[in-house]
Parts: C-alpha cells; structure tokens; sequence
C-alpha cells in the first residue's frame, strides 16, 4: 500500500493499491465513526464498482444510500448539483454524515461541490476510479460545476477527507479515458518530475499515480488557493482549455491538454527557452497514448477563447512555459502577445 499524506487546510491521507476497493469501508471506519453515507456514482462507474463499494461500507457500519446521474461532462452542472442537494436532505444526512464520491472527476468535482454547500459544509470521501481523477482531480480540493458559459465557473475549495485509488479499477477504463489520464500524468514529468517518463515507460501504474499525486500534494501544500505555485499544474491548460472549447467539448479534457502542452513546448523550444530533445521526448511520450499533439483550430481563435477564461487576471496572463523535461515556469504575458506564442506553437 502506497500512501501521500496532504497537509493542507485540512490534513488527508491519498492511499494507493490495487484491490483496495472492497477494503474502502475498513479503511474509511479507521478514521471516521460509522455515519450516514450518500455514495455518489454515474451511470458506468455505478454497475461496475457501487455495490461492491457500498458492500464494504455497510460490512463496517455505515448506513448507505445511492445516487447516480447519468456519466458524462453534460452531467456536470447544476441540474445535477440541485438533484444530489435533493437527495442529501431527503434521507436526510447531517452534518455528521459524509458524502463518498466513487467515480472520476465528473463525479469527484459536482460530489465535491455538494459536500462544500450543502449545510454549509459536510465531509466528503473521493474514489476516484479514472485514472485523470486519481492523479489529479480528486488532490487538492478544487470542487466545481460547469455553467453553459463556461467549465468550472462555479465551485469551492474543499479538500476531500481520504482519497482511496483501486488502481485495478482502472482495467475497465475505456483506452480513450486512460490516455486523457496520461496526458495529466505526462503534465507532471514535464513541470517537475523527470522519472515519471521512465515509470510509464515500465508501465508500473502505483508508481506512477504515487509520483503524481505527490507532485501535486507539493503544489497544494504551498499554495493550496491557487494564486502560485499550483498555477504551474495548469501546464497545456490554457491553449488547452481554448482547444476543448472550441471543439465543443468533442475532445477530452485530457487530449486538450496534451494538444497545449505539445503547443506550448513547441513556442518554448522556437524561443529558445526549452531544448529541442524536451520537446521529442514530449511528443513521443504523446504519441505512445495515441493523444493529439495540435489541433485545427486558427491561432487567433484559439487567443480569443482562452482569454476568455477565468485564469485572467487583469492585464496580464500567466502562462506555464517547459524550460525542459521536469523544469517548468510560470511566465508573465500580455493578453495580446498570445497569439503569437500559439502561432510560434502551432
Ligand atoms: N478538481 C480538479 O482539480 C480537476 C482537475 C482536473 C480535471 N478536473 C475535471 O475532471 C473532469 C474529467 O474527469 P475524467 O476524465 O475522470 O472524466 P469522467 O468523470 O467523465 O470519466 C470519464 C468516463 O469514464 C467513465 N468511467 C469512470 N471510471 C471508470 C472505470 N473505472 N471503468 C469504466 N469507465 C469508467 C465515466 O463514466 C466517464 O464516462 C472534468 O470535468 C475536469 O474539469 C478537475
């Protein structure tokens, strides 16, 4: 059993192992009296994983009850946040209860929000069962709903109280879900951890959710509300972003950053600020999951949507710039420099 301690806000426990699944409730009762539990799952993940889940959970006392909503990023808005606050209250839980997430980040972050606001604040526990949700979205706290104006506009930070990764549950993951994951994890060897390269090229799937989830406890820890160092695990995030909404949400989160990280690596080596072997070791670590690595999109619309995003901060943008593999900047730009870069990156 592999396990990352994050010390934010509130203190909590990442544990990683293949199988763990069926042990969620003896591990969750370590820490937390029995309770009344909402076990929030989509339309997948619930025929797959929740009875086994909740099997474990009531094996150790805890009184359980289901929510699913149907799987998918359209999911994740606030139809479903208001039916989940629905069920919350007609069981009904307190504020002793807790809320278990067991899906991936579409799960992890409406669950998330819902454990945030409803009664002002429950505990809640992530499973996450992607492997994008287990090296990324279920760390850190971030909890948000998407708005038809734009993803993630509406959430809170709320660190989970335990997150509990069954590697094994990835097997059923489709291989499209797994490489947007990896494009996540490729993220992390390129900001600062070099030997993630290595380990997917092993193939040691806890090694590498370990590493991961340790390179982004190190951003939490210092900069848990995102004003710095964290900025930095937006590498590929805001052409990326601008790439996945312009695609109308055809392309995963995933492939989007994968298509502005090769982007934004490609500017970097063209400015001569990264070597150009950073670069083909990116583009083939890309390559080997099959992600994209450009997109069609015209660089002055690609601009124009990402500096609608919420990341903006007044006249400036902060842009993650890869000075080479493990080494990666935050960058201060002028709005109106971007499509340069992107052209520069194209
Ligand atoms: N909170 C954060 O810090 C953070 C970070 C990154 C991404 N995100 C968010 O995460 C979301 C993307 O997460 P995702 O890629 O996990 O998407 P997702 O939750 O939609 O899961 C992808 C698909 O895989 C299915 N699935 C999940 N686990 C499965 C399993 N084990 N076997 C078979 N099918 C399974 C799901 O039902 C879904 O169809 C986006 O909304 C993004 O904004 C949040």
């Amino acid at each position: 059993m592999k396990k990352v301690t994050v010390k934010a806000s509130q203190s909590y426990e990442v544990i990683i192992e293949k199988g763990i699944l069926s042990r969620a409730g003896e591990l969750i009762a370590e820490s937390f009296k029995p309770c009344g539990i909402m076990l929030i799952t989509d339309s997948n993940v619930s025929p797959l994983y929740a009875d086994k889940a909740k099997r474990s959970l009531e094996q150790n006392g805890f009184k359980v009850s289901t929510f699913v909503f149907p799987a998918g990023e359209e999911s994740k808005n606030s139809d479903t946040l208001v039916k989940i606050w629905s069920a919350l209250a007609s069981v009904p839980l307190t504020r002793s209860d807790m809320i278990v997430a067991l899906g991936g980040g579409v799960v992890g972050d409406v669950s998330g929000f819902a454990a945030a606001t409803f009664l002002r604040g429950i505990k809640y526990i992530q499973i996450p069962t992607t492997l994008l949700a287990m090296v990324d979205s279920s760390v850190g706290g971030k909890t948000a709903i998407d708005l038809p104006e734009g993803k993630n506009l509406c959430g809170a930070f709320c660190q989970p109280s335990l997150v509990i990764c069954d590697t094994d549950t990835l097997n059923t993951l489709p291989k499209r879900e797994f490489s947007c994951g990896m494009a996540e994890v490729i993220k992390y060897g390129m900001i600062d951890r070099p030997i993630i390269f290595d380990l997917i090229k092993n193939g040691d799937i806890d090694d590498t959710v370990f590493e991961c989830v340790s390179a982004k406890r190190d951003k939490v820890e210092e900069d848990e509300f995102d004003t710095g160092v964290r900025q930095l695990l937006n590498l590929g995030h805001t052409v990326g972003h601008a790439i996945e909404r312009l695609a109308n949400f055809s392309l995963s989160h995933g492939e989007a950053v994968a298509a502005g990280m090769a982007i934004i690596t490609r500017y970097a080596v063209k400015e001569g600020l990264c070597p150009k072997e950073a670069e083909n070791k990116l583009i083939e670590a890309l390559n080997s999951f099959d992600l994209p690595i450009n997109t069609e999109r015209e660089p002055a619309e690609l601009a124009k949507a990402a500096l609608n995003d919420k990341k903006r901060r007044g006249n400036s943008i902060t842009l993650v710039v890869p000075m080479g593999i493990g080494k990666s900047e935050l960058i201060k730009k002028h709005p109106d420099e971007l499509e340069e870069i992107i052209r520069l990156g194209y």
